[in-house]
């Protein structure tokens, strides 16, 4: 794939540093059309194999599209930093799901999206969310959209689904993870088995279950009733998911979406001073 955009990428930090690699190998990108800056500046020496290395002002004057990949608690004053020196007609994109495109307009009217990758992407399989501002136009969606395909699939959403978006496909990985630490942990204190083992059987089973569902077009229920026969070993297990299982799930998004909450509250307060 190939993008006539220059991309400007600010924070070189988890999120940035892996769209920048991802983009020079995905996105057909030569060193000129990428670039790229941080806060610590001797970070970015391993990036110079595939990128420009830039100031912030300079990497939002020259893109095309500007990904501002900062923690929320630095986005105001990046925002600040670059708002007299961004072309008027680049897309401004913010990593950062928390923060409303009301607050980011207080500081820059740019044309605005937000975009959340997963980790993924990695592998080239994000499930990247995206929503867009009012402001964006047809060419500005297809973009971004031909550019975040190099790392994914795409999925857009409004604004206000962004937060319960992001827990389903960005904090997935984490939860997807710490559920399965745990029955592994479990399943050690009934078998000799050794960790490594009973962790490389259980992953295996789990993403080839993942596979299987979306080959073969099955639900989650399909495959209960494929492995849990009526009566059987299966079904007892199942049956004490059914049954315990929902009360942590529940406590999980009402923990995670309040968490979220109170970060979008915070962060909206910064950009109110
Ligand atoms: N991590 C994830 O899985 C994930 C997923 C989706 C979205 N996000 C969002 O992506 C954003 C970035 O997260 P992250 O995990 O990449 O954070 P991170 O690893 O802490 O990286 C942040 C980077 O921003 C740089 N920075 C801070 N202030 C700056 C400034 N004024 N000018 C230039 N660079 C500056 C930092 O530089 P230094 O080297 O000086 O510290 C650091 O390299 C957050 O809003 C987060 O919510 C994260």
């Amino acid at each position: 794939m190939k993008t006539d955009n220059t991309i400007g990428i600010i924070g070189y930090g988890s999120m940035g540093k892996m769209l920048l690699w991802k983009f020079a190998e995905n996105a057909g990108l030569d060193k000129q059309s990428i670039l790229v800056s941080n806060r610590t500046s001797d970070k970015l020496k391993e990036a110079e194999e595939v990128a420009t290395i830039a100031d912030n002002r300079q990497a939002a004057a020259k893109a095309d599209i500007v990904f501002v990949c900062v923690r929320p608690a630095d986005l105001k004053s990046v925002l600040e930093d670059i708002k007299d020196d961004i072309n008027p007609d680049a897309l401004l994109v913010s990593l950062n799901g928390s923060i409303s495109f009301e607050s980011i307009h207080k500081v820059i009217s740019n044309k605005t999206a937000k975009v959340i990758p997963s980790v993924t992407a990695e592998i080239g399989r994000s499930q990247t969310l995206v929503c867009f501002d009012d402001n964006s136009m047809e060419k500005d969606k297809a973009d971004l959209t031909q550019l975040l395909k190099t790392i994914g699939d795409v999925i857009e959403l409004p604004e206000d689904e962004m937060g319960m978006g992001s827990e389903l496909v960005s904090c997935m990985p984490g939860f997807i993870a710490s559920i399965f630490d745990v029955i592994c942990t479990s399943a050690q204190d009934h078998t000799s088995l050794p960790k490594e083992q009973i962790v490389s059987m259980v992953l295996a089973t789990m993403s080839a279950t993942g596979d299987l569902m979306i080959r073969k077009d099955m639900t989650f229920d399909d495959v209960v009733k494929r492995v849990a026969t009526k009566g059987g070993i299966t079904e007892e297990g199942t049956k004490v998911v059914y049954d315990g299982f929902p009360q942590t799930a529940d406590l999980l998004f009402e923990k995670t979406l309040e968490k979220r909450r109170l970060t979008a509250e915070s962060a909206g307060k910064s950009f109110e001073v």
